[in-house]
């Protein structure tokens, strides 16, 4: 019987179907095997590294192990052994992500074909983390991989809303995002108290950012939501030039005054080089509803910047409480879902054209480009 059982190769072998859902490679590749052996009664022994002691993943790893290596014909048992990469492993595994990373100078580190939406709003409280929360979620619904960036350092709330609690991982100063829901979050919250968010002002702030965004391991994503700070600051113009060739989703309610400061938003983000995708209306009244808010000023706004109107979310009790237990409401079935999913797949549909070469100087004032 004992050729039934697997070797250290068989079992490597499978170990590499085992992912670390932060770093989105397998624990082979990112040597995190010190050994894997088994005995001849079956007994499995697998010796994982991981990036630091507290690692919040060992629940994950465990099921994955199960999963895959538990499976293989002739394993009777199951052992996980978890160590800490020491110091020289530490930076051998960041040099390893680095290689990995292509760098879209200056600030964000992305892969080249990656989109980066850009979720804003003249100001505070029309919707625009709810919508960068649930987009996230239908776009990786749709396969696929996503990374929001909670940019608004005054009012972040992407950790709450994400149910995102644990401070993200760091490797020799590169940060690894933590994944909730499939998606990488980073909030600036992670690392901010309020007291510090209020010193960080102009180059200060600006410096801050870019070692931040610089310094974030997105891996391989397809699109990054950025959360953005309300308006038109300090905050919206450095992360307008650290995020180049970004596009602006414009969040906007049905009220006209809400139109008025998203359309200033909107201009904004048309200076900073940034593209236009389109208008997203938000807490909407169902119909029959009170009309708290009126009906239309997405579309108006839309029609105003010549942009489609992407989508209409209602007012809708099941979004805030989603919002505040850390679940979004597009993880589950009903109307709001289906119209963050009908949000997502307009966007995945509208793909812009940017002037080449990228990025473009940022002391020029730029029209909208032209979208296909
Ligand atoms: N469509 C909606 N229906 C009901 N409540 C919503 C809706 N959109 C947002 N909210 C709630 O309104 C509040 C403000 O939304 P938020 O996304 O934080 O706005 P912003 O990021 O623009 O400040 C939150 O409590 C959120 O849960
Ligand atoms: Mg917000």
């Amino acid at each position: 019987m004992t050729s039934l059982r697997p070797d250290s190769d068989a079992l490597l072998a499978e170990l590499r179907r085992v992912q670390d859902p932060e770093l989105r490679q397998d624990v082979v590749t990112l040597g995190m095997i010190r050994s894997a052996t088994c005995d001849e009664r079956g007994s499995v022994h697998i010796h994982l590294l991981l990036t630091t002691p507290g690692c919040p993943l060992k629940d994950s790893f465990r099921t994955q192990v199960a999963d895959t290596v538990g499976r293989l014909p002739g394993v009777e048992h199951v052992e996980l052994e978890f160590g800490a990469m020491d110091q020289a492993q530490r930076e051998a595994l960041r040099g390893q992500l680095q290689g990995d990373r292509r760098h879209r100078s200056p600030g964000v580190a992305l892969p080249e074909g990656c989109r980066i939406i850009a979720v804003t709003s003249g100001k505070g409280g029309v919707g625009k983390s709810t919508v960068t929360a649930n987009l996230a979620v239908a776009l990786r619904d749709r396969g696929q991989r996503v990374g929001i960036m909670d940019a608004d350092v005054y009012g972040y709330s992407i950790p709450t809303m994400l149910g995102v609690h644990h401070r993200p991982v760091t490797l020799d100063g590169m940060i690894v995002p933590p994944v909730a829901h499939g998606i990488s979050v980073m909030s600036i919250g992670f690392f901010l108290d309020q007291d510090a968010a209020v010193m960080w002002r102009g180059p200060m702030l600006h410096r801050a950012l870019e070692q931040f965004l610089g310094d974030v391991h997105w891996g391989d994503l397809d699109v990054l939501v950025v959360d953005m700070p309300p308006g038109t600051g300090d905050v919206a113009i450095s992360l307008g030039q650290l995020l180049p060739r970004a596009e602006a989703l414009v969040v906007t309610t049905p009220q006209h005054a809400a139109q008025t400061v998203a359309r200033r938003a909107a201009l904004g983000a048309m200076q900073l080089d940034q593209v236009v995708l389109g208008v997203v209306e938000t807490m909407t009244d169902p119909e029959g509803g009170p009309q708290v808010f009126g009906t239309g000023g997405g579309q108006v706004l839309a029609d105003d910047l010549q942009v489609p109107l992407l989508g209409t979310i209602p007012l809708d009790a099941a979004i805030r409480e989603g919002g505040d237990t850390g679940l979004p409401v597009t993880l589950g079935t009903g109307d709001s879902s289906a119209r963050f999913a009908a949000l997502a797949e307009a966007v995945e549909a509208r793909r812009p054209v940017f002037a080449t070469p990228p990025p473009a100087p940022m002391d020029r004032i730029k029209k909208p480009l032209s979208l296909l």
